[in-house]
């Protein structure tokens, strides 16, 4: 359908713009706190939080402290809260034995938000990086990230999360083949009614420099992730990716970074029509944060701004570090 557009001055498109009340009857999408998944990043220890430099407002934060965030998320109506491991160096390991461990401080912070509220939905993150000595989502074998072997050792992790209680598993790892090894597991497991939203597209980005720091992997990781993540002049192995990741059963896709990302939101939602999200990651938020400060961008304006723009570009939801900002401001 085309747009019908009369010579001017019969159309005049200023004419909608006018006043609040006709913007609003004309505005297209909306965000709302229906749409926010809150990333927390968890840590050893009873009623502590330390801040992570990268992030100013975002802290790491022991279990009971993730718990009474979680509470605090459900009250402001945020659906769903992201769970992310920070693990002492010295509890990594080559073997990774850690990452599919039920009493890891992961499953750990799912059974007590599961305990204490069990409405909000918690999602995990599914890759080695937080147990691996090298930093990798993957095991290294002669400087090699080799896929099927970890694909196992994350079939071992994705039903040790799925007995702790999570709604809705992450593979973020980039590994071929993840997803249908997963869902079968999950089937056979008993656990047919958990999720899989698939880091279907996630590239190998600059952007996600603040959240290493914050999981302490930037130390770790020796090389690069080129070899598994997505290169980011790439758009049609996006749908290539989307296509097998739901034919492998994922329920939901994710493209990751988020703002640089758009157009990939915007064709995979074009193209597939399934549940979309995107992952505003950290050096997205780190990017608002630092400008905000010195004064040169306006923090809340700029944080809706860049959420709602998530849902023009087709996606039904976004995971966010300033989902409970947002949800604030958004309830008022
Ligand atoms: C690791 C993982 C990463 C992020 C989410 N899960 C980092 C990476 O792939 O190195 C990034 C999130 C962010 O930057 O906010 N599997």
């Amino acid at each position: 359908m085309k747009p019908t557009v009369a010579p001017f001055p019969t159309t005049r498109l200023r004419r909608m713009r006018q006043s609040p009340a006709l913007r609003r009857l004309a505005r297209e999408n909306t965000l709302t706190v229906d749409d926010l998944i809150w990333p927390v990043f968890v840590m050893d220890g009873k009623d502590d939080e330390t801040p992570v430099a990268s992030m100013p407002g975002v802290t790491r934060k022991t279990i009971d402290r993730v718990v009474k965030a979680a509470k605090e998320a459900h009250a402001l109506g945020i659906p769903a809260i992201c769970i992310f491991p920070y693990t002492d160096m010295a509890a990594r390991t080559e073997d990774c034995a850690l990452a599919w461990s039920p009493d890891n401080i992961s499953n750990q912070a799912i059974r007590a938000i599961k305990d204490a509220v069990p409405e909000i939905a918690v999602m995990t993150d599914i890759a080695l990086d937080p147990y691996n000595i090298n930093g990798h989502d993957g095991f290294v074998e002669d400087g090699e990230i080799v896929n099927d072997r970890t694909v196992d050792a994350l079939v071992k992790m994705a039903i040790a999360q799925a007995e702790a209680g999570a709604d809705i598993l992450g593979p973020s790892d980039m590994m071929d083949g993840r997803i249908a090894a997963i869902r079968a597991a999950l089937e056979s497991g008993g656990h047919q009614n958990v999720t899989i939203l698939s880091y279907t597209a996630k590239y190998a980005s600059s952007f996600y420099g603040p959240f290493r720091d914050a999981v302490g992997a930037s130390s770790a990781l020796t090389g690069d992730k080129k070899t598994y993540q997505m290169d980011p002049g790439n758009s049609d192995e996006a749908l290539r990716l989307v296509e097998r990741d739901l034919n492998e059963g994922a329920d939901m896709v994710m493209v990751k970074p988020g703002m640089p990302y758009l157009d990939i939101c915007r064709r995979v939602k074009d193209s597939f029509g399934v549940p979309t999200y995107a992952y505003q990651v950290s050096g997205e938020y780190a990017m608002v944060q630092a400008a905000a400060q010195n004064g040169w961008l306006d923090h809340d304006a700029v944080m809706l701004e860049s959420l709602l723009c998530f849902k023009r570009a087709g996606c039904d939801g976004i995971l966010t570090y300033f989902a409970p900002a947002v949800a604030k401001i958004l309830n008022n």
